[in-house]
């Protein structure tokens, strides 16, 4: 198949309204798209990305108040943070409705909800009779795609068309909460919507999703390893791995030192100015490109757990427990 990379709305409306799967922009990382009340269409999603089945999709609509109709049981709590995070990279899960399909969500009676905050995927949303169930484009247990041109690396050949909405904002994927009966909010994937911000709003600590919740993954971001270069990586006190790791082919990823005393074949300076929105929108883009060099290992300082830091951190980490499970 040829992959067409355009910015035609028009087209993309076209062929997700025939069943096709079309990559399309967010703020946070490029999705791959199927009409979600579409049994067939969104099967394709699942072979397109090699991405198991019992592994539910996020369902995306233009507003809230589209999103409503896929909906029951909506706390006040998640009315109030929709207030303040939609559109936004703030994926709601709950009670789903009939109407859509169990195979998006894996057979699970909640549904992911988003409201993407991107001009084309809105534009797209809203011209459609129908839902959008969008995964990150990326083949499974990859990095997450930032701009069309990773998206056309990962999945060209596979789909016909690219809707290409430029290098995204935030860079990280959004940050999943769920809801209890006493109106907590529970964290389910750290991402794009700090923690600190959720809990501005709701006047009290979220909750974190529990182990045992990751003995049966619920969401593919409790899988450990995920979101995985091919290269090994690893993180820590650079300047003791380095020690420990010399004569190796090394690599360094970093918030905005670059040990000039060390010796690296590559070295990517997340953000400069030690800025960590900036770091969020280059990490995936970063870990891309310093995956081409061939290189033994990555060296991975850890970034301050606050803010979008600790998202960050927690993509790293999972990039690196393939190498720990591996060694
Ligand atoms: O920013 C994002 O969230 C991007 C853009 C495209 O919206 N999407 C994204 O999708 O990251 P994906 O499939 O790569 O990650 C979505 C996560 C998965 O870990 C999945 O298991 C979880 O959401 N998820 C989806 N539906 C769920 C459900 N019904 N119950 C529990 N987890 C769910
Ligand atoms: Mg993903």
């Amino acid at each position: 198949m040829n992959t067409i990379i355009g910015n035609d709305i028009n087209t993309a409306a076209d062929l997700l309204s025939q069943g096709q799967l079309v990559a399309i922009p967010t703020e946070t990382v490029y999705g791959l798209a199927a009409n979600a009340l579409n049994p067939t269409a969104v099967l394709r999603i699942f072979e397109a990305k090699q991405r198991p089945h019992f592994n539910p999709l996020i369902v995306h609509c233009c507003s809230w108040e589209a999103a409503l109709k896929y909906v029951s049981d909506v706390p006040d709590i998640a009315h109030k943070l929709a207030m303040y995070f939609v559109p936004g990279a703030l994926t709601f899960l709950l009670p789903k409705k009939e109407i859509i399909p169990d195979v998006v969500t894996a057979g699970s009676a909640l549904i992911a909800i988003r409201i993407p905050n991107h001009p084309t995927a809105l534009s797209l949303l809203k011209q459609l009779p129908f839902p959008l169930a969008a995964p990150s484009a990326n083949e499974f247990g990859y990095i997450s795609p930032t701009s069309a041109a990773h998206v056309l690396d990962s999945l060209g050949g596979k789909i016909p068309y690219i809707l290409d909405g430029g290098h995204t904002d935030i860079g990280l994927e959004s940050t999943i909460i769920g809801f209890d009966l006493e109106d907590n909010v529970i964290v389910h994937r750290v991402g794009g919507i700090a923690i600190e911000a959720i809990e501005n709003i709701i006047g009290k600590p979220i909750l974190w999703a529990t182990n045992k919740d990751l003995a049966k993954p619920q969401t593919s971001g409790q899988l450990l390893s995920h979101y995985a270069p091919n290269t090994n990586l690893i993180i820590g006190d650079v300047q003791e791995l380095h020690k420990q790791y010399q004569g190796q082919k090394l690599g360094l990823i970093s918030l905005s030192n670059s040990y000039d005393n060390l010796d690296f074949d590559q070295r990517f300076l997340l953000s400069p100015s030690g800025n960590l929105a900036e770091a969020a929108q280059n990490l995936f883009s970063f870990l891309r490109q310093i995956d081409k060099f061939q290189l033994d290992l990555i060296l991975v300082e850890a970034l301050p757990n606050v803010g979008l830091g600790r998202a960050i951190n927690d993509r790293l980490h999972r990039a690196q427990s393939i190498f720990k499970t591996n060694n």
